[in-house]
């Protein structure tokens, strides 16, 4: 059987071809970072307008890299939501009309569904039940994954999503968007020692985050010490050892209230290398195994979005034509039934 993928949810254009035989065939993306950049954060409708340009020569690349016609395709997954709706739109209607004209069924997929089930793309997986903490630029969810389509949600954040957090204290240090990865640069060269940041919700028990006051406690800090010498990065080492321990002191609790051992951690800020070395340590100490999915899908791709077309379809889950995509979707309401 073989899926196309389409992501269209953000500010990534993802196309790839799946196979259940062979696995990825075929994947490319492209990113509009550079176009929101100036904007230091993304425009909605430049976004929808670009996805509409994009995805169509993505598809004949994936298709030609594949060395398939249209007519091998056997289903479309598409990314149905949560995201941006003039985006979500023009991978829908790209879809449901490529689907229509093909005669072959759609699957509209959860685009966090797609992170969390990322990983099962490589050849070192996961097996159920295991746990999942999904942080990208709009959620942080921590995931009891009994089964497919059994999923119990252990935490949220209760306002900022780590990546948002990460791209605000990038910008306000002058750095570009989106500013994760850059942030994360600029911390290797920072003291330690200077500045210290609170680890949000660690005090009292439970799983859930809260960012926005680490943003705000970084705003602070910059005003009383902004023009001092290496203040930026001594700033963003704070931050960074901040969150990377925040997100290990959950994950270990979920861990232990749980008793589970195997970790699944996705999402664009699973592609922190400081986070996974603390991982990779946390998982020594605790006999744990954590899994990622690699660099490349870390981030937006259509590559997840194929893989869970492709399990949606194989556990026999029709689709009405006609759904909408959803702007707002909570993972919770994905059942198996
Ligand atoms: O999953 P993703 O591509 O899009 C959403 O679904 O939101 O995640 C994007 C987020 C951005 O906030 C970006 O700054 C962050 O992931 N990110 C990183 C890194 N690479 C991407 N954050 C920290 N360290 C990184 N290396
Ligand atoms: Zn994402």
């Amino acid at each position: 059987m073989r899926i196309l993928g389409i992501e269209t949810s953000c500010d990534e254009t993802g196309v790839a071809l799946y196979d259940s035989e062979q696995g990825i065939l075929a994947d490319a993306l492209h990113s509009q970072a550079t176009m929101h950049a100036p904007y230091g954060g993304v425009v909605p409708e430049l976004a929808s307008r670009d996805h509409i340009r994009r995805i169509l020569p993505l598809l004949d690349q994936v298709l030609s890299q594949a060395r398939c016609s249209r007519g091998d395709l056997d289903a479309i997954a598409y990314t149905r939501g949560p995201g941006l709706i003039g985006a979500l739109l023009a991978g829908t209607a790209t879809a449901c009309g490529i689907a229509h004209a093909l005669n072959i069924p759609v699957a509209g997929i959860h685009h966090m569904e797609g992170h969390l089930l990322s990983p099962m793309l490589e050849a070192d997986k996961p097996t159920y039940p295991f746990l999942a903490l999904l942080i990208s630029g709009g959620h942080t969810l921590l995931v009891e994954v009994r089964a497919w389509r059994d999923y119990r949600m252990l935490g949220e954040s209760l306002d900022d999503a780590v990546g948002e957090a990460f791209d605000k204290t990038a910008k306000l240090l002058g750095l570009p968007y989106p500013g994760g990865k850059p942030l994360s640069d600029l911390s290797v060269h920072g003291n330690p020692k200077r500045f210290h940041f609170p680890r949000p919700m660690t005090g009292k028990p439970g799983l859930d985050f809260s960012f926005s006051g680490l943003k705000t406690h970084a705003l602070l800090c910059y005003q009383a010490h902004g023009n001092e010498e290496n203040a930026r990065a001594d700033i963003a080492r704070a931050f960074v050892d901040a969150v990377v321990d925040t997100l290990l002191i959950k994950c270990e609790r979920a861990m232990r209230k749980t008793g589970l051992r195997e970790f699944v951690v996705s999402g664009g800020v699973s592609a922190n290398t400081q986070l996974r070395t603390g991982m990779r340590d946390l998982g020594e100490r605790l006999g744990a195994r954590f899994m990622f999915p690699r660099l490349q899908w870390c981030t937006d791709n259509g590559a997840m979005i194929a893989y869970a077309g492709y399990l949606q379809l194989r556990y026999g889950r029709s689709q009405d034509a006609n759904l909408q995509p959803r702007a707002k979707w909570p993972l919770k309401e994905l059942k198996n039934d």
